[in-house]
């Protein structure tokens, strides 16, 4: 890394540090997941300081991506369901997209794509040995938290004109390194470092758009984890339509990664059929409000997959 792009990092999260919205929930859970003596009632007591959060927890310990038979009906049980791993990663998610109390659409797709990559990469997990499932679906939940930050720091507005001006990935992170000074990656791997969180998800977050860089990676299961996130960051870009089917495979098929190998066309394929759904289950409550507002109850909001012909975004992502 260079110095003005250490610089630039340093600038950016310290910004971060003085929007000081990072809640005290989502801080207090990270400090009892990062604790071996912290008990199942400490948790309990972290996440009811958001009543938000408690009903992202019940709704995704209920989806059927965790395959219960029965219904998961309180924070005990879903803590026990999720671990603590999950939970601290949906908690960092949630207050990271909150950050400037923005209800930009931008941060709504962008929480709806980092929840697709974390249930994909929490599938592919199934078929790589030495994953643990709720390690996959943090990182793949926290990879683009890059990108979030610097919508926090330097507006949604700004990042979407950016994005929108570049439609490939290489070109809009070099627009990012040109325009902030570093790139969503290097910057998300930075705050994860900075927030004490294990190095093999910090590697996964600053190479997760490298899939060269990725295969370099010496330690088998930081690379595996790694190959994980690409590749779930690959099939979500394909239900985004960012590229079609074909492209897909392509790029799957000339990756030098043993995970896409490993995990098989046919399960990308069905997990790419699947996400539409499981996302509408999991983020049919989108986020909480982000002034913090009791969650309103009710009908789930019908998501607009027949209306785009399953195309439910409207900007690229990270
Ligand atoms: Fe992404
Ligand atoms: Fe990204």
């Amino acid at each position: 890394m260079s110095p003005s792009e250490e610089q630039a990092i340093q600038r950016i999260l310290k910004q971060v540090d003085a929007l000081g919205l990072f809640p005290q929930a989502a801080m207090k859970i990270h400090q009892v997941a990062s604790d071996p003596e912290s008990s199942q009632r400490d948790m309990e007591r972290a996440i009811s300081l958001e009543p938000a959060l408690s009903a992202q927890i019940l709704r995704l310990a209920n989806s059927p991506f965790y395959g219960l038979r029965r219904n998961v009906s309180n924070l005990r049980q879903a803590i026990f369901v999720l671990g603590f791993r999950a939970i601290q990663g949906l908690a960092m998610s949630l207050a990271v997209m909150h950050m400037g109390k923005s209800a930009h659409p931008a941060r709504r797709q962008a929480w709806r794509h980092a929840l697709a990559v974390g249930i994909a990469a929490r599938r592919f997990s199934s078929r790589v040995d030495g994953i643990v499932p709720g390690d996959a679906f943090v990182s793949g939940l926290l990879h683009d938290i890059g990108e979030t930050l610097l919508m926090a720091v330097e507006g949604d507005e700004d990042l979407v004109i950016l994005h929108t001006d570049h439609p490939h990935a290489d070109a809009w992170l070099a627009a990012e390194r040109e325009r902030f000074g570093c790139d969503h990656a290097v910057l998300g791997a930075a705050c994860l470092e900075s927030w004490g969180l294990p190095e093999g998800l910090c590697e996964a977050v600053r190479l997760h758009h490298d899939a060269a860089a990725i295969a370099e990676i010496e330690h088998p299961t930081a690379r595996r984890l790694a190959e994980i996130v690409w590749l779930a960051d690959q099939v979500d870009r394909a239900r985004l339509g960012e590229i079609d089917l074909d492209g897909l495979h392509a790029r799957i098929e000339g990756a030098p990664l043993y995970v896409p190998q490993a995990v098989g066309w046919p399960l990308v394929r069905d997990t790419l059929d699947a996400l539409p759904d499981e996302l509408e289950r999991l983020a049919g409550a989108d986020l909480p409000s982000p002034d913090r507002k009791p969650k309103r109850t009710g009908p789930r909001r019908r998501v607009s997959r027949r209306r785009t012909g399953g195309r439910v975004g409207w900007r690229k992502t990270g």
